[in-house]
């Protein structure tokens, strides 16, 4: 499994990964806004034949209120379910976080999570050292509540 940086052409295949893993899709436009913008932080898994296993997009956040410390913010992540737990989400993830905090001077990243995102959760709580900061209600179109967590990157 070879993980790289997202490409403009990786954007149907991302999609494609996306629309499988997650209730929670964007527009072809979205998918390019962040890799043309923030070029070093979205990146793909791919297999040996190049077929897109895995994603993160990912962005620095644009709206800082008045003093807010510039950080990054994990839009989606996921990996086709027959090749998870093998380590590639946390691998996207590491590389993203390092790519916040070195181009873009991020001092934390953030994230919203699904309460009931067990998977997840222990990836970002248990495996990468997440903290949760508060819980957004009805944060999903769905109604359910939203954790939104933060990680420090200057440590
Ligand atoms: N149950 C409990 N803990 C888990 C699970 C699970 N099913 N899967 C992963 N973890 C935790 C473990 O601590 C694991 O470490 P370990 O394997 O050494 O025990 C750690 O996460 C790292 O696991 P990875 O293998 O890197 O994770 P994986 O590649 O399987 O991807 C992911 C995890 C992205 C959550 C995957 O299950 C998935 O795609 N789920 C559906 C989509 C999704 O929920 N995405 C996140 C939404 S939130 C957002 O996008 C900001």
């Amino acid at each position: 499994m070879n993980i790289r940086l997202a490409r403009v052409q990786d954007q149907q295949g991302m999609q494609a990964c996306n629309l499988q893993n997650l209730p929670e899709n964007y527009t072809m436009k979205y998918y390019l806004y962040h890799i043309a913008t923030w070029p070093a932080l979205s990146y793909v898994a791919e297999d040996s034949k190049g077929r897109i296993v895995g994603y993160i997009l990912a962005k620095m956040e644009e709206d800082l209120a008045e003093g807010e410390a510039p950080h990054g913010h994990v839009t989606s992540i996921s990996v086709l379910r027959s090749y998870r737990r093998l380590g590639l989400a946390k691998k996207l993830m590491i590389q993203s976080q390092d790519a916040m905090a070195t181009v873009y001077k991020a001092q934390y990243v953030s994230l919203h999570v699904r309460k009931s995102n067990r998977a997840a959760l222990g990836l970002y709580k248990d495996t990468l050292g997440f903290e949760m900061k508060k819980i957004e209600s009805k944060y999903y179109a769905d109604g359910e509540d939203a954790y939104a967590m933060n990680l420090d990157l200057t440590a």
